[in-house]
């Protein structure tokens, strides 16, 4: 991508944002498990979400993917079958790690692979309370990385909590719970986001949330429902900050997820002195939604840390770079996690700010990042890593000069339009 200061470009217009990824994933395999006909529609088809499909396929499910909409035929759980072949994640952590919560329940032999990223990200958070839920599950470095293998079955319930503050955790021992006799009980340090307990209300389930804890009964069955998928706010990150630094943009992004779990771009970068504003507020499917609208204002430096990581950590990169371009000094913190995403998010983040002229530093649980940089093109790599290279298409539009970004088709992750989406809005 192109581009020069001194262009002088600004980002007018409205953006459809893709499904929310979270809510995608899950309303698969809530479908798949439930009995009757789950009708999906703004469903995300980026290649995440294509691998639930095709994992569940493999466990006999019928699922159509149409233009409108994706519709899953389940059966229920006692009609999954063993699949004769490896179920791939392919990128995705989401799908590995709730599947392996799911494959635990069920009383045959799976084996878990997925790519290169896959490979190297730690997966022993959940295959060790999955094993003491009776679980039999091996792999690479005693069941840390794949490919690992379960033999699921009859489970226990267990009360665990989680080190640390991780959807994926919760959500993986609280299906398994599901299939487990008597109360499963998960917590954790902070709260993270919560689409696995509001989805699994609206398929029929019972689950009691108190604060940090969630308890499930054993033994439910899951009932079809339709879900409309929300616009997702990891994915309207992107345009946030680009609106908000790029002078006389106004953008008005449709449809967003604003669930409270979800929502710390919005106030880190309302911290921030950003000028965003919540649309035409409502309730669709247990999920809150608005239409965002941002309009550029001079940022200032803060500092992220503590309970609000959780509810941004996929905006972190993101986030750098609006920090970049803000007055003084901001500080993000307590994001260790960043570094087992699908790259380490704070060296990639680092390095390619930097390469582009950010003045940036590491730290071990976060970075420190100077504002006011003036961002110069540079040669840049997305590293496989679908949110720096949007990131990185965003700071291209910052920086004087040409700027090549190496790999974009990672993008396909999580927002197949994006490049698409970001050159209409250019004016
Ligand atoms: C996700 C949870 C988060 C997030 C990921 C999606 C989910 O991971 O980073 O992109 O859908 O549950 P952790 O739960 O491991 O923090």
């Amino acid at each position: 991508m192109r581009n020069s200061q001194l262009e002088e470009i600004r980002l007018v217009g409205d953006v459809i944002i893709p499904g929310d990824k979270s809510i995608s994933h899950r309303a698969i395999m809530f479908g798949s498990l439930a009995n009757g006909t789950t009708r999906i529609t703004n469903f995300l088809l980026g290649e995440d979400c294509l691998s639930t499909i095709a994992c569940f396929r493999k466990l006999g499910v019928h699922i159509d993917v149409l233009e409108e909409e994706v519709i899953v035929h389940g059966k229920g759980i006692e009609e999954l079958k063993e699949p004769n072949a490896v179920l791939d994640v392919g990128n995705s952590g989401t799908t590995a790690r709730l599947m392996m919560g799911i494959l635990s329940g069920l009383p045959f032999h799976s084996v878990l692979i997925g790519d290169a990223s896959i490979g190297k990200r730690p997966m022993k958070r959940v295959t060790k309370p999955l094993k003491q839920m009776g679980a039999s599950i091996d792999g690479r470095e005693d069941a840390t990385y794949t490919p690992i293998s379960i033999r699921g079955g009859s489970l226990k319930s267990i009360s665990y909590h989680s080190p640390v503050s991780s959807a994926q955790v919760k959500s993986s021992i609280l299906l398994a719970g599901l299939f487990a006799d008597g109360t499963t009980i998960v917590s954790e340090p902070e709260k993270s986001r919560d689409h696995t307990e509001r989805m699994l209300k609206a398929f029929g389930c019972e689950l009691d949330v108190n604060g940090n804890t969630v308890s499930i009964n054993g033994n439910q069955r899951l009932t079809a429902t339709d879900v409309i998928v929300p616009g997702d706010i990891s994915s309207a990150a992107f345009f946030l900050v680009a609106g908000s630094i790029i002078p006389n943009s106004e953008i008005l992004l449709k449809n967003v997820g604003v669930n409270p779990t979800r929502i710390g771009i919005l106030t880190v970068l309302e911290r921030m002195g950003a000028n965003i504003t919540l649309e035409d507020e409502k309730m669709v499917n247990g999920e809150p939604i608005a239409n965002i609208r941002v309009k550029s204002s001079k940022l200032k430096a803060t500092v992220i840390g503590g309970a609000e990581i959780p509810t941004c950590i996929d905006e972190l990169p993101i986030l750098a770079l609006a920090a970049s371009m803000a007055d003084g000094e901001t500080i993000i913190k307590d994001a260790e996690e960043l570094r087992v995403k699908e790259t380490d998010r704070i060296q990639t983040v680092v390095t390619e700010l930097s390469n582009l002229g950010v003045s940036i530093e590491a730290t071990k649980d976060g970075m420190i990042i100077q504002g006011n940089s003036s961002l110069k093109g540079a040669n840049v790599k997305s590293h496989g890593d679908h949110r720096m290279g949007m990131m990185l298409s965003i700071a291209s539009l910052l920086a004087d000069g040409e700027t090549e970004i190496e790999d974009t088709n990672c993008i396909a992750v999580s927002f197949p339009n994006f490049k698409e989406q970001l050159n209409d809005l250019i004016k």
